[in-house]
Protein backbone atom coordinates (compact mmCIF):
# COMPACT_ATOMS: atom_id res chain seq x y z
CA UNK A 1 0.00 0.00 0.00
CA UNK A 2 2.54 2.00 0.51
CA UNK A 3 3.74 4.47 -2.69
CA UNK A 4 0.54 5.09 -3.51
CA UNK A 5 1.05 8.37 -3.41
CA UNK A 6 0.58 8.94 -7.45
CA UNK A 7 -2.29 11.54 -6.64
CA UNK A 8 -0.46 14.03 -4.78
CA UNK A 9 -0.04 16.96 -7.09
CA UNK A 10 2.33 19.95 -4.93
CA UNK A 11 2.66 22.51 -7.45
CA UNK A 12 -1.05 22.43 -7.43
CA UNK A 13 -1.83 23.97 -4.47
CA UNK A 14 0.08 27.05 -3.14
CA UNK A 15 -0.43 27.20 0.57
CA UNK A 16 -0.98 30.41 2.45
CA UNK A 17 1.20 30.47 5.12
CA UNK A 18 4.75 31.72 4.53
CA UNK A 19 7.60 30.49 6.06
CA UNK A 20 6.13 26.92 6.45
CA UNK A 21 7.96 23.76 5.60
CA UNK A 22 4.94 21.67 4.11
CA UNK A 23 6.73 18.96 2.45
CA UNK A 24 6.90 16.44 4.85
CA UNK A 25 3.35 15.85 5.88
CA UNK A 26 1.89 17.76 2.52
CA UNK A 27 0.08 15.50 0.01
CA UNK A 28 -2.95 17.11 -1.34
CA UNK A 29 -5.48 15.93 -3.53
CA UNK A 30 -5.98 16.52 -7.31
CA UNK A 31 -9.03 16.54 -9.64
CA UNK A 32 -7.58 15.87 -12.27
CA UNK A 33 -5.79 12.57 -10.87
CA UNK A 34 -9.26 11.56 -9.22
CA UNK A 35 -10.66 11.21 -12.81
CA UNK A 36 -8.57 8.40 -13.84
CA UNK A 37 -9.37 4.71 -14.38
CA UNK A 38 -6.80 2.67 -14.33
CA UNK A 39 -6.35 -0.59 -15.28
CA UNK A 40 -4.45 -1.62 -12.42
CA UNK A 41 -5.37 -4.77 -10.25
CA UNK A 42 -6.96 -3.43 -7.01
CA UNK A 43 -5.66 -5.98 -4.01
CA UNK A 44 -7.11 -7.22 -1.04
CA UNK A 45 -5.64 -6.41 2.03
CA UNK A 46 -6.54 -8.71 4.98
CA UNK A 47 -3.41 -7.93 7.60
CA UNK A 48 -4.65 -4.23 9.36
CA UNK A 49 -3.38 -3.59 12.48
CA UNK A 50 -2.72 -0.31 15.01
CA UNK A 51 1.10 0.00 14.69
CA UNK A 52 2.47 -1.09 18.18
CA UNK A 53 3.94 1.99 19.61
CA UNK A 54 0.70 3.63 18.90
CA UNK A 55 -1.51 1.11 20.66
CA UNK A 56 -1.89 2.58 23.67
CA UNK A 57 -1.89 6.78 22.45
CA UNK A 58 -5.68 7.54 23.45
CA UNK A 59 -5.15 5.42 26.85
CA UNK A 60 -7.65 8.02 29.34
CA UNK A 61 -8.70 10.05 25.33
CA UNK A 62 -11.67 11.02 24.29
CA UNK A 63 -12.48 11.36 20.29
CA UNK A 64 -16.16 12.70 18.85
CA UNK A 65 -16.71 12.18 15.13
CA UNK A 66 -19.07 14.40 13.34
CA UNK A 67 -20.72 12.63 10.42
CA UNK A 68 -21.90 14.73 7.40
CA UNK A 69 -23.43 12.71 4.35
CA UNK A 70 -24.59 9.61 2.88
CA UNK A 71 -24.42 6.22 4.86
CA UNK A 72 -20.93 5.48 2.81
CA UNK A 73 -19.70 8.17 5.50
CA UNK A 74 -21.47 7.11 8.25
CA UNK A 75 -20.52 3.73 8.15
CA UNK A 76 -16.99 5.35 7.29
CA UNK A 77 -17.15 7.04 10.95
CA UNK A 78 -17.87 3.72 12.22
CA UNK A 79 -14.49 2.09 11.44
CA UNK A 80 -12.19 5.44 11.85
CA UNK A 81 -14.23 4.81 15.23
CA UNK A 82 -13.36 1.55 15.47
CA UNK A 83 -9.77 2.18 14.90
CA UNK A 84 -9.70 5.22 17.36
CA UNK A 85 -10.96 2.18 20.05
CA UNK A 86 -8.18 0.14 19.62
CA UNK A 87 -5.77 2.80 20.00
CA UNK A 88 -7.23 3.46 23.72
CA UNK A 89 -9.08 6.68 23.20
CA UNK A 90 -13.40 6.52 24.15
CA UNK A 91 -16.13 7.93 22.41
CA UNK A 92 -17.87 11.26 23.68
CA UNK A 93 -20.47 13.63 22.24
CA UNK A 94 -19.20 16.64 24.46
CA UNK A 95 -17.05 18.95 22.55
CA UNK A 96 -15.09 20.03 25.43
CA UNK A 97 -14.14 16.32 26.73
CA UNK A 98 -13.07 15.70 23.67
CA UNK A 99 -9.02 15.67 22.36
CA UNK A 100 -9.87 14.70 18.45
CA UNK A 101 -13.04 15.86 16.69
CA UNK A 102 -12.73 14.34 13.21
CA UNK A 103 -15.31 16.25 10.51
CA UNK A 104 -16.24 13.42 8.21
CA UNK A 105 -17.40 15.78 4.98
CA UNK A 106 -19.58 15.42 2.51
CA UNK A 107 -19.40 17.41 -0.51
CA UNK A 108 -22.34 16.10 -2.76
CA UNK A 109 -23.75 20.02 -2.71
CA UNK A 110 -22.45 23.46 -2.11
CA UNK A 111 -24.78 24.05 1.10
CA UNK A 112 -22.97 20.65 2.78
CA UNK A 113 -19.66 22.01 2.18
CA UNK A 114 -21.13 25.74 3.64
CA UNK A 115 -22.59 24.16 6.52
CA UNK A 116 -18.76 21.94 7.64
CA UNK A 117 -16.77 25.38 7.02
CA UNK A 118 -19.38 27.54 9.28
CA UNK A 119 -18.73 24.89 11.75
CA UNK A 120 -15.53 24.72 11.51
CA UNK A 121 -15.33 28.11 12.26
CA UNK A 122 -16.79 27.78 15.25
CA UNK A 123 -14.07 25.35 16.22
CA UNK A 124 -11.71 27.93 16.71
CA UNK A 125 -12.42 29.33 19.64
CA UNK A 126 -12.54 25.07 21.48
CA UNK A 127 -9.12 25.37 19.94
CA UNK A 128 -8.19 28.44 21.79
CA UNK A 129 -9.20 27.17 25.03
CA UNK A 130 -8.13 23.42 24.67
CA UNK A 131 -4.61 23.98 22.15
CA UNK A 132 -3.93 20.18 22.80
CA UNK A 133 -6.93 19.44 20.82
CA UNK A 134 -6.71 17.79 17.22
CA UNK A 135 -9.29 18.82 14.63
CA UNK A 136 -9.40 16.80 11.48
CA UNK A 137 -11.41 16.98 8.27
CA UNK A 138 -11.45 13.83 6.40
CA UNK A 139 -14.22 12.54 3.81
CA UNK A 140 -15.45 13.80 0.83
CA UNK A 141 -14.45 17.76 1.16
CA UNK A 142 -10.90 16.64 1.69
CA UNK A 143 -10.46 15.13 -1.57
CA UNK A 144 -11.29 18.53 -3.33
CA UNK A 145 -8.50 20.52 -4.24
CA UNK A 146 -10.26 23.88 -3.72
CA UNK A 147 -11.41 22.63 -0.54
CA UNK A 148 -8.23 21.65 0.92
CA UNK A 149 -6.42 25.10 -0.23
CA UNK A 150 -9.42 27.15 1.65
CA UNK A 151 -8.74 24.96 4.87
CA UNK A 152 -4.52 25.83 3.95
CA UNK A 153 -5.43 29.78 3.58
CA UNK A 154 -8.29 30.24 6.13
CA UNK A 155 -8.67 27.56 9.07
CA UNK A 156 -5.43 27.33 10.30
CA UNK A 157 -6.57 25.96 13.66
CA UNK A 158 -7.22 22.36 11.45
CA UNK A 159 -4.76 20.20 12.25
CA UNK A 160 -4.84 17.23 9.99
CA UNK A 161 -6.50 16.38 6.81
CA UNK A 162 -6.83 13.33 5.32
CA UNK A 163 -9.01 11.74 2.64
CA UNK A 164 -11.25 8.94 1.80
CA UNK A 165 -8.79 6.70 0.50
CA UNK A 166 -7.00 7.08 4.04
CA UNK A 167 -8.71 5.68 6.76
CA UNK A 168 -6.56 3.27 7.52
CA UNK A 169 -3.86 5.56 7.47
CA UNK A 170 -5.29 7.22 10.78
CA UNK A 171 -2.82 6.24 13.28
CA UNK A 172 -0.30 7.16 11.80
CA UNK A 173 -1.38 10.64 10.86
CA UNK A 174 -2.62 11.49 14.34
CA UNK A 175 0.76 10.56 15.56
CA UNK A 176 1.81 12.82 13.13
CA UNK A 177 -0.27 15.45 13.67
CA UNK A 178 -0.01 15.03 17.53
CA UNK A 179 3.93 15.78 17.67
CA UNK A 180 3.92 17.82 14.16
CA UNK A 181 3.62 21.98 14.48
CA UNK A 182 2.40 22.23 11.08
CA UNK A 183 -1.13 21.10 9.42
CA UNK A 184 -0.55 17.53 8.29
CA UNK A 185 -2.32 16.95 4.73
CA UNK A 186 -2.27 13.05 3.24
CA UNK A 187 -5.00 12.71 0.35
CA UNK A 188 -4.68 10.28 -2.41
CA UNK A 189 -6.97 10.98 -5.19
CA UNK A 190 -6.06 7.55 -6.94
CA UNK A 191 -7.90 5.03 -5.17
CA UNK A 192 -6.51 2.64 -2.29
CA UNK A 193 -7.09 -0.83 -2.28
CA UNK A 194 -9.81 -2.80 -0.23
CA UNK A 195 -8.93 -3.15 3.33
CA UNK A 196 -11.18 -5.96 4.57
CA UNK A 197 -10.17 -6.20 8.21
CA UNK A 198 -10.68 -2.50 9.98
CA UNK A 199 -11.55 -2.44 13.13
CA UNK A 200 -15.77 -0.99 13.67
CA UNK A 201 -17.42 0.58 16.11
CA UNK A 202 -21.04 0.15 15.32
CA UNK A 203 -24.02 2.61 15.88
CA UNK A 204 -26.73 0.52 17.93
CA UNK A 205 -27.02 -3.13 17.85
CA UNK A 206 -30.30 -3.35 15.61
CA UNK A 207 -29.16 -2.12 12.28
CA UNK A 208 -26.01 -2.69 10.70
CA UNK A 209 -24.28 -1.16 7.22
CA UNK A 210 -22.16 -3.70 5.15
CA UNK A 211 -20.22 -2.31 2.45
CA UNK A 212 -20.16 -4.77 -0.80
CA UNK A 213 -18.41 -2.11 -3.02
CA UNK A 214 -16.53 1.03 -3.35
CA UNK A 215 -16.24 4.06 -5.67
CA UNK A 216 -18.42 5.18 -8.93
CA UNK A 217 -17.57 4.85 -12.57
CA UNK A 218 -21.04 6.20 -13.81
CA UNK A 219 -19.86 10.01 -14.15
CA UNK A 220 -22.79 11.66 -14.17
CA UNK A 221 -21.71 15.13 -14.95
CA UNK A 222 -23.24 17.03 -12.08
CA UNK A 223 -21.84 14.69 -9.93
CA UNK A 224 -18.03 14.92 -7.70
CA UNK A 225 -18.35 11.70 -6.01
CA UNK A 226 -16.45 9.80 -9.24
CA UNK A 227 -13.64 11.81 -7.98
CA UNK A 228 -13.78 11.91 -4.02
CA UNK A 229 -14.28 8.00 -4.31
CA UNK A 230 -12.13 6.79 -6.60
CA UNK A 231 -12.93 3.90 -9.32
CA UNK A 232 -15.82 0.85 -8.58
CA UNK A 233 -13.80 -1.65 -6.69
CA UNK A 234 -16.02 -4.55 -5.07
CA UNK A 235 -15.40 -6.77 -1.97
CA UNK A 236 -15.46 -10.52 -2.29
CA UNK A 237 -18.72 -12.38 -2.40
CA UNK A 238 -16.98 -14.58 0.55
CA UNK A 239 -15.83 -11.39 2.34
CA UNK A 240 -19.35 -9.92 2.11
CA UNK A 241 -20.94 -13.06 3.07
CA UNK A 242 -19.16 -13.73 5.87
CA UNK A 243 -19.78 -10.27 7.50
CA UNK A 244 -23.11 -10.67 7.10
CA UNK A 245 -23.26 -14.09 9.30
CA UNK A 246 -21.03 -12.36 11.76
CA UNK A 247 -23.75 -9.43 12.09
CA UNK A 248 -26.57 -12.72 12.25
CA UNK A 249 -24.36 -14.43 14.91
CA UNK A 250 -24.14 -11.13 16.92
CA UNK A 251 -28.33 -10.77 16.68
CA UNK A 252 -28.24 -7.59 13.84
CA UNK A 253 -32.01 -7.47 12.84
CA UNK A 254 -31.59 -6.07 9.67
CA UNK A 255 -28.50 -4.90 7.56
CA UNK A 256 -28.17 -2.21 4.52
CA UNK A 257 -25.93 -3.22 1.50
CA UNK A 258 -24.02 0.06 0.89
CA UNK A 259 -22.72 1.09 -2.43
CA UNK A 260 -23.13 4.41 -4.84
CA UNK A 261 -24.37 2.21 -7.41
CA UNK A 262 -24.91 -2.02 -6.34
CA UNK A 263 -26.04 -2.85 -9.27
CA UNK A 264 -22.41 -2.75 -10.82
CA UNK A 265 -21.39 -5.19 -8.06
CA UNK A 266 -19.02 -7.70 -9.16
CA UNK A 267 -18.48 -5.89 -12.69
CA UNK A 268 -14.68 -5.79 -11.74
CA UNK A 269 -14.12 -9.15 -10.05
CA UNK A 270 -12.50 -12.05 -11.58
CA UNK A 271 -14.76 -13.41 -14.11
CA UNK A 272 -17.28 -10.42 -14.05
CA UNK A 273 -20.08 -12.71 -14.48
CA UNK A 274 -21.12 -12.75 -10.71
CA UNK A 275 -23.34 -9.85 -10.04
CA UNK A 276 -25.33 -7.84 -6.96
CA UNK A 277 -27.68 -10.77 -8.22
CA UNK A 278 -25.86 -13.48 -7.47
CA UNK A 279 -24.67 -11.82 -4.14
CA UNK A 280 -28.43 -11.15 -3.24
CA UNK A 281 -29.46 -14.54 -3.68
CA UNK A 282 -26.52 -16.04 -1.42
CA UNK A 283 -27.40 -13.14 1.47
CA UNK A 284 -31.02 -14.34 1.04
CA UNK A 285 -30.25 -17.43 2.77
CA UNK A 286 -28.51 -16.43 5.59
CA UNK A 287 -30.81 -16.00 8.81
CA UNK A 288 -30.52 -12.06 9.34
CA UNK A 289 -34.55 -10.89 9.13
CA UNK A 290 -33.94 -7.53 6.83
CA UNK A 291 -32.00 -7.12 3.98
CA UNK A 292 -31.77 -3.35 2.30
CA UNK A 293 -29.41 -2.00 -0.09
CA UNK A 294 -28.73 1.40 -1.52
CA UNK A 295 -28.20 2.94 -4.11
CA UNK A 296 -29.83 1.03 -7.29
CA UNK A 297 -28.66 3.07 -10.39
CA UNK A 298 -31.00 2.20 -13.30
CA UNK A 299 -29.10 1.34 -15.65
CA UNK A 300 -27.34 -1.62 -14.49
CA UNK A 301 -30.99 -2.85 -12.74
CA UNK A 302 -31.36 -6.60 -14.40
CA UNK A 303 -33.10 -9.38 -14.77
CA UNK A 304 -31.35 -11.71 -12.51
CA UNK A 305 -31.87 -8.84 -9.81
CA UNK A 306 -35.47 -8.73 -10.40
CA UNK A 307 -35.69 -12.51 -10.46
CA UNK A 308 -34.01 -12.81 -6.92
CA UNK A 309 -35.65 -9.60 -5.24
CA UNK A 310 -39.15 -11.59 -6.34
CA UNK A 311 -38.15 -14.14 -3.71
CA UNK A 312 -39.00 -12.10 -0.88
CA UNK A 313 -38.04 -13.27 2.13
CA UNK A 314 -35.27 -11.40 3.98
CA UNK A 315 -35.03 -9.22 0.81
CA UNK A 316 -37.36 -6.42 1.73
CA UNK A 317 -39.67 -4.75 -0.85
CA UNK A 318 -38.27 -1.20 -0.99
CA UNK A 319 -35.93 -0.20 -3.53
CA UNK A 320 -34.66 3.30 -4.15
CA UNK A 321 -34.09 3.87 -7.65
CA UNK A 322 -33.29 7.59 -8.35
CA UNK A 323 -34.42 8.59 -11.74
CA UNK A 324 -33.15 12.27 -11.19
CA UNK A 325 -35.51 13.85 -14.44
CA UNK A 326 -38.37 12.72 -16.09
CA UNK A 327 -36.77 14.40 -19.50
CA UNK A 328 -34.82 12.21 -21.68
CA UNK A 329 -32.90 15.48 -22.98
CA UNK A 330 -31.94 16.42 -19.36
CA UNK A 331 -31.20 12.83 -18.51
CA UNK A 332 -28.68 12.96 -21.64
CA UNK A 333 -26.86 15.70 -20.42
CA UNK A 334 -26.65 14.16 -16.85
CA UNK A 335 -24.92 10.76 -18.63
CA UNK A 336 -27.41 8.86 -16.50
CA UNK A 337 -27.52 6.27 -19.63
CA UNK A 338 -31.60 5.26 -19.31
CA UNK A 339 -34.51 7.46 -21.35
CA UNK A 340 -37.26 8.44 -19.68
CA UNK A 341 -38.98 5.12 -21.24
CA UNK A 342 -36.21 2.56 -20.44
CA UNK A 343 -36.92 3.93 -16.68
CA UNK A 344 -40.81 3.66 -16.86
CA UNK A 345 -40.33 0.23 -18.32
CA UNK A 346 -37.77 -0.78 -16.06
CA UNK A 347 -40.83 0.23 -12.88
CA UNK A 348 -43.23 -1.83 -15.14
CA UNK A 349 -41.30 -5.03 -14.64
CA UNK A 350 -40.23 -4.55 -10.72
CA UNK A 351 -43.71 -3.66 -10.01
CA UNK A 352 -45.26 -6.92 -12.36
CA UNK A 353 -42.67 -9.47 -10.35
CA UNK A 354 -42.63 -7.86 -6.70
CA UNK A 355 -46.52 -7.50 -5.04
CA UNK A 356 -46.40 -4.11 -2.89
CA UNK A 357 -43.41 -3.01 -3.81
CA UNK A 358 -42.88 0.71 -2.92
CA UNK A 359 -40.17 2.95 -4.61
CA UNK A 360 -38.58 6.03 -3.61
CA UNK A 361 -36.21 7.74 -5.60
CA UNK A 362 -33.60 11.26 -5.64
CA UNK A 363 -34.67 14.11 -8.18
CA UNK A 364 -32.59 17.41 -9.42
CA UNK A 365 -34.67 20.33 -10.26
CA UNK A 366 -32.61 23.02 -12.36
CA UNK A 367 -30.20 21.15 -14.17
CA UNK A 368 -28.45 23.58 -17.09
CA UNK A 369 -30.78 24.26 -19.49
CA UNK A 370 -34.05 22.74 -17.81
CA UNK A 371 -36.74 24.31 -19.46
CA UNK A 372 -40.41 23.84 -18.21
CA UNK A 373 -41.35 21.51 -20.28
CA UNK A 374 -38.83 19.34 -19.27
CA UNK A 375 -39.41 19.82 -15.67
CA UNK A 376 -42.97 18.74 -16.52
CA UNK A 377 -42.18 15.72 -17.62
CA UNK A 378 -40.20 15.15 -14.35
CA UNK A 379 -43.75 15.88 -12.72
CA UNK A 380 -45.47 13.75 -15.07
CA UNK A 381 -43.28 10.70 -14.73
CA UNK A 382 -43.07 11.30 -10.68
CA UNK A 383 -46.72 11.05 -11.01
CA UNK A 384 -47.27 7.88 -13.31
CA UNK A 385 -44.24 5.98 -10.78
CA UNK A 386 -46.12 6.91 -7.84
CA UNK A 387 -43.15 6.93 -5.87
CA UNK A 388 -43.60 6.69 -1.55
CA UNK A 389 -41.03 9.10 -0.99
CA UNK A 390 -38.65 11.30 -3.02
CA UNK A 391 -34.98 13.44 -2.32
CA UNK A 392 -35.46 16.69 -4.03
CA UNK A 393 -32.72 18.57 -4.96
CA UNK A 394 -31.62 21.44 -6.23
CA UNK A 395 -28.89 21.40 -8.48
CA UNK A 396 -25.56 22.58 -7.37
CA UNK A 397 -22.54 23.34 -9.16
CA UNK A 398 -19.53 20.69 -8.21
CA UNK A 399 -16.18 21.98 -9.59
CA UNK A 400 -14.35 20.33 -12.35
CA UNK A 401 -17.83 18.21 -13.04
CA UNK A 402 -18.61 18.04 -16.38
CA UNK A 403 -22.05 19.78 -15.86
CA UNK A 404 -20.10 22.87 -13.87
CA UNK A 405 -19.35 23.75 -17.62
CA UNK A 406 -22.23 24.31 -19.51
CA UNK A 407 -24.37 27.52 -18.53
CA UNK A 408 -26.31 27.19 -15.94
CA UNK A 409 -29.08 29.37 -16.99
CA UNK A 410 -31.98 28.42 -14.61
CA UNK A 411 -32.73 31.43 -12.09
CA UNK A 412 -32.31 30.63 -8.34
CA UNK A 413 -35.96 31.53 -8.16
CA UNK A 414 -37.43 29.11 -11.13
CA UNK A 415 -34.85 26.65 -9.68
CA UNK A 416 -36.43 27.35 -6.14
CA UNK A 417 -40.09 27.21 -7.20
CA UNK A 418 -39.73 23.95 -9.34
CA UNK A 419 -38.32 22.50 -6.06
CA UNK A 420 -41.53 23.42 -4.35
CA UNK A 421 -44.17 22.20 -7.12
CA UNK A 422 -42.40 19.09 -7.11
CA UNK A 423 -42.49 18.52 -2.94
CA UNK A 424 -45.92 19.54 -3.14
CA UNK A 425 -46.81 16.96 -5.62
CA UNK A 426 -44.41 13.83 -3.47
CA UNK A 427 -46.05 15.26 -0.79
CA UNK A 428 -49.80 14.47 -1.95
CA UNK A 429 -48.58 11.08 -3.43
CA UNK A 430 -46.52 10.17 -0.27
CA UNK A 431 -49.93 11.13 2.08
CA UNK A 432 -51.97 9.21 -0.65
CA UNK A 433 -50.04 6.08 -0.47
CA UNK A 434 -49.79 6.30 3.42
CA UNK A 435 -53.47 6.58 3.87
CA UNK A 436 -54.40 3.67 1.72
CA UNK A 437 -52.08 1.82 4.78
CA UNK A 438 -55.02 2.78 7.34
CA UNK A 439 -56.69 -0.12 9.06
CA UNK A 440 -53.55 -2.55 7.94
CA UNK A 441 -51.84 -4.47 10.25
CA UNK A 442 -47.86 -4.34 9.37
CA UNK A 443 -44.61 -5.80 10.68
CA UNK A 444 -42.61 -3.35 12.58
CA UNK A 445 -38.59 -3.81 13.74
CA UNK A 446 -38.84 -1.33 17.02
CA UNK A 447 -36.08 1.06 16.68
CA UNK A 448 -35.56 2.89 19.96
CA UNK A 449 -37.74 5.59 22.07
CA UNK A 450 -39.13 8.46 19.64
CA UNK A 451 -37.23 11.16 19.59
CA UNK A 452 -39.82 13.51 21.14
CA UNK A 453 -41.97 11.19 23.81
CA UNK A 454 -40.07 8.87 25.39
CA UNK A 455 -43.94 7.07 26.08
CA UNK A 456 -43.74 6.38 22.24
CA UNK A 457 -41.89 3.54 20.41
CA UNK A 458 -40.67 4.08 16.88
CA UNK A 459 -39.73 1.43 14.01
CA UNK A 460 -39.81 0.80 10.74
CA UNK A 461 -41.63 -1.33 8.23
CA UNK A 462 -40.27 -3.47 5.70
CA UNK A 463 -40.93 -0.37 3.12
CA UNK A 464 -39.25 1.61 5.52
CA UNK A 465 -41.83 3.94 7.21
CA UNK A 466 -41.66 5.19 9.90
CA UNK A 467 -44.17 3.92 12.39
CA UNK A 468 -45.07 5.73 16.05
CA UNK A 469 -46.90 3.41 18.41
CA UNK A 470 -47.20 3.36 22.13
CA UNK A 471 -45.30 0.76 23.62
CA UNK A 472 -43.30 -1.00 26.34
CA UNK A 473 -39.08 -0.35 25.79
CA UNK A 474 -38.58 -3.82 26.45
CA UNK A 475 -39.76 -4.33 22.78
CA UNK A 476 -37.09 -2.24 21.36
CA UNK A 477 -34.74 -4.19 18.90
CA UNK A 478 -38.08 -6.46 18.08
CA UNK A 479 -40.58 -7.59 15.84
CA UNK A 480 -44.51 -6.61 16.51
CA UNK A 481 -47.15 -6.11 14.24
CA UNK A 482 -48.90 -2.17 14.25
CA UNK A 483 -51.99 -1.34 12.83
CA UNK A 484 -52.18 1.69 11.23
CA UNK A 485 -54.52 4.09 13.19
CA UNK A 486 -53.31 7.16 11.60
CA UNK A 487 -51.23 7.83 8.50
CA UNK A 488 -49.45 11.58 7.94
CA UNK A 489 -47.43 12.39 4.97
CA UNK A 490 -43.88 11.55 6.71
CA UNK A 491 -44.81 8.93 8.87
CA UNK A 492 -47.65 6.83 10.39
CA UNK A 493 -49.44 6.27 13.61
CA UNK A 494 -50.28 2.80 15.43
CA UNK A 495 -51.39 0.55 17.53
CA UNK A 496 -49.65 -2.72 18.68
CA UNK A 497 -52.07 -5.98 17.20
CA UNK A 498 -49.42 -8.63 18.41
CA UNK A 499 -45.85 -9.15 19.13
CA UNK A 500 -43.34 -11.38 16.89
CA UNK A 501 -40.73 -12.92 17.93
CA UNK A 502 -38.11 -13.62 15.34
N1 LIG B 1 -24.95 7.03 -5.99
C1 LIG B 1 -26.24 7.48 -5.78
C2 LIG B 1 -26.36 8.94 -5.42
C3 LIG B 1 -25.47 9.55 -4.45
S1 LIG B 1 -25.67 11.24 -4.29
C4 LIG B 1 -27.02 7.29 -7.04
O1 LIG B 1 -26.50 7.44 -8.13
O2 LIG B 1 -28.17 7.02 -6.93
C5 LIG B 1 -27.35 11.40 -3.77
C6 LIG B 1 -28.15 12.28 -4.64
O3 LIG B 1 -27.67 13.60 -4.58
C7 LIG B 1 -28.15 11.95 -6.11
O4 LIG B 1 -28.99 10.90 -6.42
C8 LIG B 1 -28.59 13.24 -6.72
O5 LIG B 1 -29.99 13.32 -6.79
C9 LIG B 1 -28.09 14.28 -5.74
N2 LIG B 1 -26.97 15.04 -6.29
C10 LIG B 1 -25.77 14.57 -6.67
N3 LIG B 1 -25.01 15.57 -7.18
C11 LIG B 1 -25.76 16.70 -7.10
C12 LIG B 1 -25.54 18.06 -7.48
N4 LIG B 1 -24.40 18.45 -8.03
N5 LIG B 1 -26.54 18.95 -7.26
C13 LIG B 1 -27.71 18.56 -6.71
N6 LIG B 1 -27.97 17.29 -6.34
C14 LIG B 1 -27.01 16.36 -6.53
FE1 LIG C 1 -22.93 10.22 -8.61
FE2 LIG C 1 -24.05 9.08 -10.70
FE3 LIG C 1 -22.17 7.77 -9.31
FE4 LIG C 1 -24.56 8.19 -8.23
S1 LIG C 1 -24.12 6.95 -10.05
S2 LIG C 1 -22.60 8.50 -7.25
S3 LIG C 1 -25.14 10.19 -9.04
S4 LIG C 1 -21.88 9.62 -10.52
FE1 LIG D 1 -21.48 13.10 0.19
FE2 LIG D 1 -19.36 11.69 -0.36
FE3 LIG D 1 -21.60 10.47 0.26
S1 LIG D 1 -20.01 13.51 -1.39
S2 LIG D 1 -23.15 11.88 -0.48
S3 LIG D 1 -20.44 11.77 1.59
S4 LIG D 1 -20.05 9.76 -1.15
Amino acid sequence: MAGRTEGADLKSVSPNQPGKDYSRYFQPPSLKEAKKRGKADVQVHYDFAIPEEMAGIGRGKHFLIRTYGCQMNEHDSETMAGILREMGFAQTDDEREADIILFNTCAIRENAEDKVFGELGHMKSLKRDNPHLILGVCGCMSQEEAVVNKILAKYQHVDLIFGTHNIHRLPVLLRDAMYSKEMVVEVWSKEGDIIENMPKLREGSIKAWVNIMYGCDKFCTYCIVPYTRGKERSRRPQDVIAEVRELARLGYKEITLLGQNVNAYGKDLEGGSYGFGDLLDEIRKIDIPRVRFTTSHPRDFDDRLIEVLAKGGNLVEHIHLPVQSGSTEILKKMARKYTREQYLELVRKIKAAIPHVVLSTDIIVGFPGETEEQFQETLSLVEEVGYDSAYTFIYSPREGTPAAAMEDNVPLEVKKERLQRLMDLQNRISLEKNLALQGQVLEVLVEGESKTNPDVLSGRTRTNKLVHFVGDKSLIGKFVEVRVTEAKTWTLRGEIAAKVEV
